[in-house]
């Protein structure tokens, strides 16, 4: 059984951050829906608000040097590349990279995995090699990895999970036998919040031989993340969930890893010299951004980065904790409701629920009429339902500028639904 992720040991003794007043930061969070409510938003692990700081970057950007990067031998170009070269470090800085080489800029950290899984995978894993995920990724951590399988004929395993979310690493241990070449699971589930053993995870999978994929999409927005003492090999995670542009993501990997990879896109930018038979390809991490890339998006990335070092991780998840027991404690008391997921000390921001006979569309359309945003559906996690026998949940997500009045709305909106439905 997986060794319990206890939140409060890395909460303990934090200062505890005023959501209040960052959410002056945010200025969609001061809009009313056209019903004259106020926004009460819990999607964030669809993608989060942007605060005044990342939509000024944007917008500076195109006002005042837009100019494409590492061309332009002119004052606004040079800006450019600065700034875009200068968001790379902060990101790096951010997850604890220990070169901004390191990182390379994707839009989205769909678009990371498929670059290793492509690059990396291509050349790393052959007839009868497996891969071992878990049974709640998210489909762009599976995905990827089917494709590849059905291509060079190699297998998928998949780690189990107990009924509340938490992994099996008992059985982990005897999939390793296999000699898997990559073991690729997520930091954080974004249907059920569970917080995975990420170290303890890479050990186990490096001492077997393989190599080992996070995908903090659902983490970095929420927990401290330090790749280096994380031990892993790859790290990955999208801007948009983390207070930055859409469009905006990292991959990040171990140098010698991104030196030894193949291009994934080709074309200008990620090349030396071209011939008319052949190219040299740019250093890293450049080699991997092919054409024009989001310039804005990757220099409000950078911003959203620093925005969350200012306020520190470590208040983030610990706000985050707080929130979510009181999220968890409140919404049990709503009649109908089934909660899923680990308990509050090995989550984070995430609580998925059902009402007992009324369908989570339905639920979360009765919840709009309030102002209330939760997403309904299969969270990109159709496997993870089928695993907990669920067509469908309901979800409630937080982010730092989240409080407890969101969820006491979300409560009385609940409280409406179980009116409406009779149930
Ligand atoms: N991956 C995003 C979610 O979980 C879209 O909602």
């Amino acid at each position: 059984m997986a060794e319990a992720v206890d939140l409060r040991g890395q909460v303990a003794d934090v200062l505890p951050l005023d959501p209040y007043a960052l959410r002056a930061d945010f200025p969609i969070l001061r809009t009313e829906t056209s019903t004259g409510r106020p926004l009460v938003y819990l999607d964030s692990a669809s993608t989060s608000q942007k605060p005044q700081v990342v939509i000024d970057a944007v917008d500076g950007f195109y006002r005042g040097y837009n100019a494409n990067v590492h061309r332009g031998i002119y004052e606004i170009g040079e800006r450019s590349t600065a700034a875009y070269e200068a968001a790379r470090a902060s990101v790096a800085r951010f997850i604890g990279a220990p070169d901004s080489r390191e990182i390379v800029f994707t839009r989205n950290a769909t678009e990371a995995i498929n670059l290793v899984a492509y690059s990396w995978g291509r050349r790393n894993v052959g007839r009868g090699d497996a891969i071992v995920l878990t049974e709640m990724e998210h489909h762009a951590n599976l995905v990827p990895w089917q494709l590849l399988v059905q291509e060079v004929d190699g297998d998928l395993e998949f780690i189990p999970i107990t009924d509340d979310g938490i992994l099996r690493l008992d059985v982990f241990e005897v999939l390793l036998r296999l000699r898997p070449k990559l073991v690729a699971f997520t930091h954080v589930s974004n249907t059920l919040g569970t917080v995975t053993p990420v170290r303890e995870i890479v050990q186990m999978a490096h001492a077997a031989g393989a190599l080992v994929l996070v995908d903090g999409a659902q983490a970095v927005p929420h927990l401290p993340v330090d790749v280096t003492d994380l031990g892993c090999d790859f790290y990955v995670f999208s801007g948009h969930k983390v207070l930055a542009p859409t469009g905006s993501g990292a991959l990040w990997a171990r140098r010698e890893l991104l030196e030894a990879m193949p291009p994934f896109l080709a074309g200008g930018e990620m090349i030396r010299e071209v011939h008319l038979r052949r190219s040299e390809f740019n250093a890293i991490p450049w080699k991997f951004e092919a054409g024009t890339p989001d310039i804005a998006a990757a220099i409000g990335l950078g911003v959203a980065a620093e925005y969350l070092m200012g306020i520190g991780m470590d208040r983030v998840c610990a706000h985050e904790a707080v929130l979510t027991r009181y999220a968890l404690d409140r919404l049990a008391t709503v009649p109908g409701i089934t909660l899923y997921g680990p308990p509050a000390d090995q989550r984070s921001g995430v609580v998925p629920f059902n009402v007992e006979g009324v369908h989570p569309h339905d639920v979360a359309q009765v919840l709009d009429r309030f102002g209330v945003c939760v997403r309904a559906g299969h969270h990109c996690t159709m496997p993870l339902h089928e695993r907990l026998d669920l067509a469908a949940t309901a979800r409630a997500s937080f982010n730092v500028y989240s409080t407890r009045e969101d969820i006491d709305a979300l409560v009385a909106g609940l409280g409406e639904v179980v009116r409406i439905f009779g149930v």
